[in-house]
């Protein structure tokens, strides 16, 4: 079982988007807007780096990183995602990083969901 480190959250993110990759609802969605797959896979792990472990190695925008694919995007498919994410990390991390992990996506996915859907101004 993998620890809340840099090298745990660095192979649950690649085991993460490899499912993503080959799952019929997400997998075509990411494929088509994603060129270089390391390069995002080394941009995810920086951004759950500075989630969970404040380590400020991130420096993205990840709501408009979405809102420009949200035609594409509705709240199944962020129901699939998090299915996902609860799935492989139960199974790769220790059980209370699982579960830190888990509650922390559906933050995020809640705030990407009213930033992306309850737009006022587009
Ligand atoms: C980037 C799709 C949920 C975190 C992306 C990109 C796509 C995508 C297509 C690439 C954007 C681009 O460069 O064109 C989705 C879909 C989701 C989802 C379909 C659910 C239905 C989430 C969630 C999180 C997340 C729940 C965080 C917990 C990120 C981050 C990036 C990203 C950090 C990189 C943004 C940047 O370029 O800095 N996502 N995403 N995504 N996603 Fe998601």
């Amino acid at each position: 079982m993998l620890e809340l480190d840099d090298k745990g959250l660095g192979v649950l993110v690649d085991a993460f988007y490899a499912r993503v990759r080959t799952d019929p609802a997400l997998g075509p969605i990411f494929n088509d807007a994603i060129a270089d797959w390391p390069e995002h896979l080394e941009k995810l792990a920086a951004f759950w780096s500075s989630v969970m472990l404040t380590s400020g190695r991130y420096k993205g925008q990840p709501v408009p990183a979405h809102v420009k694919h949200k035609h594409h995007i509705t709240p199944a498919l962020f129901d699939r995602w998090l299915a996902l994410w609860a799935q492989t990390t139960n199974e790769l991390m220790v059980p209370d990083a699982a579960e830190a992990l888990q509650d922390r996506a559906g933050r995020i996915a809640q705030s990407l969901q009213l930033a992306m859907f309850f737009r006022l101004d587009d």
